[in-house]
């Protein structure tokens, strides 16, 4: 099973100022179906708090900075601090995720494998350990 990490991505600067690319099947590890992004967040609001099915997500801070804990359900989690628009997350499916300690300017861009559907999403904890337990029983 895939794992999450963090991805930096290519940066191209002159006296301009920078330009960071991010391509699907490339530096993003997926053809690139939705972008959505969170901004207004208070730095003690949790927002996520889910598990997807089906997509596949990197977190990209474009500004300010936040962490994302990703769970694997089984005891296991990481805790990854965003602060730079040329570094990202990314996170495979079957991953409980939390972001949280937004920055007041943070603008967390999250770039999906899938278009929406709230039906792959698993909103609770308990439900989302026990599906990877089983998961793990049938391997
Ligand atoms: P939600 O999944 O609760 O956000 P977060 O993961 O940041 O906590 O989504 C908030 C609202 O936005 C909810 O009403 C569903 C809607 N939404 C869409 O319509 N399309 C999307 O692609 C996403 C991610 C959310």
């Amino acid at each position: 099973m895939e794992k999450s990490r963090m991805i930096k991505f290519p940066c191209h600067g002159d006296e301009r100022g920078w330009l960071v690319v991010a391509e699907g099947g490339g530096d993003i590890p997926f053809e690139i179906k939705r972008i959505f992004y969170i901004f207004g967040s208070e730095r003690d609001v949790v927002r996520g708090r889910h598990a997807n099915i089906n997509s596949e997500f990197v977190l990209i801070n474009v500004a300010g900075s936040c962490r994302v804990r990703v769970l694997d359900g089984l005891g296991g989690e990481e805790i990854f601090s965003l602060d730079s628009p040329h570094t990202g997350v990314y996170i495979p499916r079957y991953t409980w995720k939390e972001m949280y300690d937004f920055s007041p300017d943070s603008i967390l861009l999250c770039i999906s494998s899938e278009k929406y559907d709230p039906c792959e999403y698993i909103r609770d904890y308990d439900e989302f350990a026990d599906m990877m337990k089983g998961e793990q029983y049938d391997r």
